[in-house]
């Protein structure tokens, strides 16, 4: 049997090895470092590698034949390269086509030479450019920090004041490190978001499962962006015009793009769209990889060899079209007392319940040891149900998770409402 190994530790990774374990068997399936939820789950332990040259040691001395990564870190610190290098075939983008994730002003400039529909922009590389720009532009506007921030570098300030304020904690207080820096701004799109991922290798984008995710922390759309608290799929927003509409003025252009400058992609690609009031889809980002939480979701609904599918996808192929069950899954992160803000650790989970063929666990922020699972991070672990109705989907995915307890828990009650 085929061997892989996933890279990453969040509840995304997990998901990823959980269906890979479908088609390989659960002890052909190694998660680095994954978390102490997946070592409860049962799926076996990867050596400790602290160094690209540790990991590709211990998976040759495996075996493994595929290598899936989950993290944006992990793409722009260069892992695929390597392994790419040492001969792996390897799910996940180069650490050059990891630019439309890691630099926003990258992927604007992609896609202006492309033609690809993004709202209009303007770049500043210091405090005084910046100044200039926030003289002529009409608030409220969109400010993106171009590099990784950790889902913290976009804000779309009502004031020129406000505005001068992020500049203040970027190039002043230098919150997001010492720089240099450079700021995107750009104009407000009105619309609806939807989370457009497929697995791409250059030549071709094969949609995955659509899927809506729950980005604020409360029920009805309140409180503070997060991670994501949960997601439903199919997206109650697709229709087959819009699925054509997105094909064929983004994704088509976002692959001619590609092409047209050798960028060799191997892996999922996440293009976050706003759908205009008239329809028309815009590109807000691109992520070079799965979503977190949008994967615990999704993957559940996809059929046939997934191993398969990925290994193709690390080759250079991908099949046209997946083949997608049906039904309707809802996941519902239960998250730490705090989140997204600092949040508590170390609170023991007590687990009464058990995993079944319609509603399962996955684990996120979690550490086992002498037995005990405990909390340790902000989206500590969800629940996934699936069933032909929605209603049912979400009884499913509750109930399993209103058996997982521990002090401070938290989570959104209205996950598949609109
Ligand atoms: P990004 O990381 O670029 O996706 O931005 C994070 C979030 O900010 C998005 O998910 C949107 O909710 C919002 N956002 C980003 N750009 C715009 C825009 N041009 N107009 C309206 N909202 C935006
Ligand atoms: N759920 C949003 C993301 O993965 O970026």
């Amino acid at each position: 049997m085929p061997k892989a190994l996933v890279m990453g530790s969040g509840g995304r990774e997990h998901a990823l090895a959980w269906r890979l374990a479908k088609d390989l068997g659960k002890e052909n399936v190694w998660l680095h470092p994954g978390n102490g939820g997946t070592v409860y789950a049962g799926f076996p332990a990867f050596p400790a590698a602290k160094s690209p040259a540790e990991v590709v040691a211990a998976a040759k001395a495996l075996g493994i034949d595929l290598i899936v990564i989950g993290p944006e870190l992990l793409l722009a610190e260069g892992y695929s390269d390597h392994l790419r290098e040492q001969g792996f075939p390897v799910c996940g983008a180069s650490r050059f086509a990891a630019q439309l994730e890691t630099s926003k002003v990258f992927a604007k400039e992609f896609m202006s030479r492309h033609n690809v529909p993004t709202a209009a922009f303007r770049v500043a590389k210091s405090p005084e450019e910046l100044a200039t720009i926030l003289s002529t532009v009409k608030y409220p506007t969109v400010l993106k920090l171009s590099g990784l921030a950790a889902g913290k570098g976009v804000v779309l300030p009502n004031t020129r004041e406000e505005a001068l304020q992020f500049s203040d904690r970027v190039w002043q207080q230098n919150e997001f490190g010492p720089g240099p820096h450079e700021i995107v701004v750009e104009d407000v799109l009105p619309g609806t978001e939807i989370s457009w991922i497929g697995l791409c290798y250059g030549k071709q984008f094969t949609p995955l499962p659509s899927a809506t995710d729950y980005k604020r922390v409360f029920d009805g759309h309140k409180g503070p962006n997060t991670g994501g608290m949960g997601v439903i799929s199919p997206s109650p927003y697709e229709t087959p015009e819009l699925a054509e509409k997105i094909r064929t003025q983004v994704v088509a252009r976002v692959l001619e793009g590609l092409v047209q400058e050798r960028i060799d992609y191997r892996g999922a690609l996440y293009i976050g769209i706003m759908i205009s009031p008239g329809g028309d889809p815009f590109v807000l980002e691109f992520n070079t990889r799965f979503g977190d939480p949008e994967t615990q979701g999704t993957l559940p609904r996809v059929r046939g060899n997934f191993y398969e599918i990925l290994l193709a996808v690390a080759n250079g192929a991908a099949p046209e079209k997946l083949d997608v069950d049906p039904r309707t899954t809802i996941y519902v992160v239960a998250a730490a007392e705090g989140y997204p803000g600092n949040y508590r650790k170390g609170m023991e989970i007590t687990d009464r319940g058990h995993d079944s063929a319609d509603s399962w666990l996955f684990f996120s922020g979690v550490s086992f040891s002498d037995n005990r699972l405990k909390a340790n991070g902000g989206r500590v672990l969800g629940s996934c149900g699936i069933a032909s109705e929605k209603g049912l989907a979400r009884d499913l995915a509750y109930r399993r998770l209103q058996e997982v307890t521990f002090e401070g828990r938290f989570f959104r009650t209205d996950i598949g409402n609109l």
